[in-house]
């Protein structure tokens, strides 16, 4: 098999852990027997706007389109470009116009990572949040009526549609069906939102019954928030709209440690690989992290996430083994870190885990492991 990929590093940090991450999967697919393509490009960067006056070339979308899968590092110059031209001028125009309606991030405690869910009677943390990432709460219908007067008001609706609704719900479903504990969760506020959120209650239901063999929750947002600070071994599959779910995918993984090793992957898994590129839409994979300025050109980046992010792409592509055997090899490294650095030897964790490593450093540990699976 033969995979063509479009890497965009983007800005700051994401420029530093793309290429450890690159050698990562490489490492993984020469293991596996099969070959990566990447293609490179320097846009969806701050640097481009600043060289070019926007942040895409005009025939992006087709270059996008010649590939399986988009790997994405960071974007931002925050000091420099405000950040909803960077954001909306690349990432956000990414997800909208390939309808990458699921927004998907694991949350799982990672031995050697310190996070303040640790020690939880050695209950094990691992799962995943579902995003709504299309509609719901950020629709641009709204406005704002009486501006400047005492009865200044502002509204936004929330659009639900059963499309956009069903397929996320049935999304989750069939993602808790294939986990061992087979659970879903889902974020609601039926009791405050009283018009779209029962209607999203109502569709869990109603899809539910395709599935008898995955147990169901729902929660209010508020305490379901306070459960994954408290309880957070009680989760397998998590679904929420798309507030509900941003809020929650951003709590998941601060939970289990440190931003720096959080993936997110950007999915439409509905697009088939047609006959003609112009209908493909790709799935993005990225880190949860930005371009960090504050620590950029310092080579201090913690470079799992992006790594992880490639390890879902791989997951995405269809080579399990070589997903596995990222994963195993980014577990296996922080372990064995971790207790290298209890001990006072050589530190490889990088400062955002407490250590004194390297991007780089950090990075060929886990691509020699990958090596020896
Ligand atoms: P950020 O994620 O870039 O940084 C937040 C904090 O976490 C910083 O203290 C940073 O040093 C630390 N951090 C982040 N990633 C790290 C890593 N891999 N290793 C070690 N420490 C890490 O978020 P911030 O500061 O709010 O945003 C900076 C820029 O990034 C802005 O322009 C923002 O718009 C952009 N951004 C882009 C995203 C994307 O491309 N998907 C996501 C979030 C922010
Ligand atoms: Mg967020």
């Amino acid at each position: 098999h033969s995979y063509v990929i479009a890497v965009l590093p983007g800005d700051g940090i994401g420029i530093e852990v793309m290429p450890p991450a690159l050698r990562c999967l490489e490492a993984a697919a020469k293991v596996f027997g099969f070959h990566l393509e990447w293609r490179h490009y320097p846009w969806a960067s701050c640097t481009y706007y600043h060289q070019h006056g926007k942040m895409l070339p005009d025939n992006w979308k087709p270059l996008l389109q010649a590939c399986d899968a988009i790997y994405f590092g960071a974007v931002g110059d925050p000091a420099t470009v405000p950040d909803h031209i960077s954001l909306w001028g690349s990432l956000l125009l990414f997800r909208r116009e390939f309808d990458q309606y699921i927004n998907l991030r694991p949350c799982r405690l990672i031995s050697g990572v310190t996070s303040p869910l640790a020690n939880r009677d050695g209950k094990h943390i691992d799962f995943v949040t579902v995003r709504e990432n299309t509609e719901g709460e950020y629709s641009s219908i709204g406005g704002r009526i009486f501006e400047g007067t005492d009865r200044e008001t502002v509204i936004q609706n929330t659009v639900f549609t059963r499309i956009g609704v069903d397929r996320v719900i049935r999304y989750a479903f069939e993602l808790a069906r294939s986990r061992p504990a087979k659970k879903l969760t889902s974020a609601t506020k039926s009791n405050g939102i009283s018009i779209t959120m029962p209607y999203w209650d109502e569709r869990v239901e109603v899809i539910g019954k395709e599935y008898p063999d995955v147990k169901v929750e729902k929660y209010h947002i508020d305490i379901l928030c306070a459960h994954f600070v408290q309880r957070p071994h009680i989760f397998d599959v998590v679904v929420g709209s798309n507030l509900f779910g941003d809020i929650l995918s951003d709590l998941g993984p601060a939970c289990t440690g440190t931003i720096g090793i959080a993936p997110s992957a950007n999915l439409n898994p509905s697009a088939t690989r047609g006959e003609s590129g112009d209908t493909w839409m790709p799935s993005l994979f990225e880190p949860v992290h930005g371009s960090a300025p504050d620590i950029a050109g310092k080579g201090i980046a913690n470079p799992v996430g992006m790594i992880w992010a490639g390890q879902m792409m791989l997951e995405h592509l269809g080579e399990k083994d070589a997903a596995n055997a990222v994963m195993g090899a980014i577990e296996r490294v922080l372990k064995v870190s971790r207790s290298a650095q209890l001990r006072g030897e050589s530190d490889i964790l990088t400062p955002d885990m407490h250590g004194k490593g390297t991007t780089e450093g950090l990075g060929r540990a886990i691509e020699e492991e990958i090596l020896k699976s």
